[in-house]
């Protein structure tokens, strides 16, 4: 039973048991605009999708430059990612920067991605299919972001791999399965942080003498006003794509095969009617919300909901929860391949809208369309292990088997 007293969306564990619906939910009826205290300070969570979508929109007032992720360490007040990465910058520095990362992120790019992807998808499944099952988690999620971190950044598949498992265990930094967790979580992810820049600033030594077409050359070229990028601002955003990238669309097909063995009747209608692939894969980005809320400061009082939010204030838009607001999604707790319309906020919405969302969706066509075309039926072999965290929705272990 959820009540006032029970509220703490900062408590990882009722994430790792997916119990975090039936308190939004709560929050959504009784409390929809909530002040959350918190150690050190607080924050408002905003659970109503309209209200997050209003947030969404109003970047003027609701500002990105204290970093999407809650008192995150290189995202804080103080943070020197600040104006740098293209996630915690505002206007007018944020268009001038995603214009530069535009042909990263272009159709021809994400056609390349695509058939990257999906020959290293086909060969791990193939070979997951022949053992009958394993771990769809660790051995067929990771191709994903390894797929399109080849042909983005023009890399080795090994490299690719040392980089997703350098952004999952920075996004993962509290879970123990992931990381050693017995030092000071601050140096631990700072720590994780410099690994990933290390990674980059090789490349941006490579790149500066062999320029091509991959992001980090684009980045070596991109002028702002008339001036090119720090090293700095280069590897922040690197790391930006990097990061973004890496776990949301591995973990969201995960949670998303999840979702269907759950409801074996969606799962049998979308084998039986592979049309319904696109809506299916709406479907289950709604469901996944992988990036469950993003934070904003208020750069001004402004009232919502008869509360009043000052000036300074972090503000968090709760992705997971909008997506679950019966306002919006009639009959929202039931998961509906067919579901129509579908305007689910799992990529955000207004400036920041997920640039790699293309991407994204490649990347998850690549594992559910040959499921669908070779009606692949999987069924759980074993306990789901959901990642520590309450900003990235992850599923670290998921091993199952093939049915039939
Ligand atoms: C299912 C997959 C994905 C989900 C759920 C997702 C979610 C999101 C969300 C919610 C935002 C908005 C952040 C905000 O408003 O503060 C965002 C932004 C962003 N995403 Fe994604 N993302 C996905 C895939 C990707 C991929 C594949 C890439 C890169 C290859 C990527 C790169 C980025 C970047 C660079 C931004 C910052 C955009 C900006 O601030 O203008 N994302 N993503």
């Amino acid at each position: 039973m959820t009540d006032a007293t029970t509220v703490d969306l900062t408590d990882l564990d009722v994430f790792v048991r997916n119990e975090h619906h039936q308190v939004l939910a709560w929050l959504r009826e009784n409390d929809p605009v909530y002040w959350h205290p918190m150690s050190g300070g607080g924050f408002w969570a905003l659970t109503r999708y309209d209200d997050v979508l209003n947030a969404y929109r109003d970047h003027t007032t609701f500002s990105s430059s204290c970093g999407a992720i809650l008192g995150g360490s290189f995202r804080s007040g103080t943070d020197s990612a600040a104006g740098k990465m293209l996630v915690a910058s505002d206007l007018p520095r944020q268009r001038l920067l995603r214009q530069q990362m535009h042909p990263a992120f272009s159709p021809a790019m994400a056609d390349r991605i695509q058939q990257q992807v999906a020959t290293l998808v086909d060969k791990a499944l193939d070979n997951l299919l022949t053992r009958g099952g394993g771990d769809l988690a660790t051995e067929i999620a990771p191709e994903l972001p390894a797929g399109a971190l080849m042909t983005m950044v023009d890399i080795g598949h090994s490299d690719a791999l040392e980089l997703v498992s350098l952004t999952r265990r920075m996004i993962g930094f509290r879970d123990p399965a992931l990381v050693a967790t017995d030092d000071d979580e601050r140096i631990r992810l700072a720590w994780i942080q410099s690994e990933i820049f290390e990674f980059f600033a090789e490349l941006v030594r490579e790149r500066r003498a062999r320029p091509g077409d991959d992001l980090v050359s684009m980045l070596l070229r991109a002028e702002i006003n008339g001036r090119r990028l720090s090293e700095e601002d280069i590897l922040y955003n690197c790391m930006n794509v990097a990061v973004g990238g890496n776990e949301t669309s591995s973990y969201t097909t995960c949670a998303g095969i999840c979702a269907l063995i759950e409801n074996p009747d969606q799962y049998a209608r979308l084998l039986a009617e592979p049309e319904l692939l696109g809506p299916a894969m709406e479907e289950i980005l709604r469901w996944t919300s992988m990036n469950a809320y993003v934070q904003r400061v208020a750069t001004r009082d402004v009232e919502l909901g008869g509360k009043r939010i000052r000036a300074g204030d972090s503000v968090t838009l709760w992705n997971v929860s909008a997506n679950r607001d019966e306002r919006q999604f009639p009959w929202a707790d039931r998961f509906d391949i067919a579901r129509s319309p579908n305007r689910h906020l799992t990529f955000g919405s207004g400036i920041h809208r997920c640039v790699g969302a293309p991407v994204g969706m490649v990347e998850l066509a690549s594992v559910f369309r040959p499921l669908v075309r070779r009606g692949i039926r999987f069924e759980f072999a074993g306990p789901v292990q959901r990642l520590r965290s309450n900003f990235i929705l992850g599923v670290t272990s998921m091993p199952v088997r093939v049915v039939g």
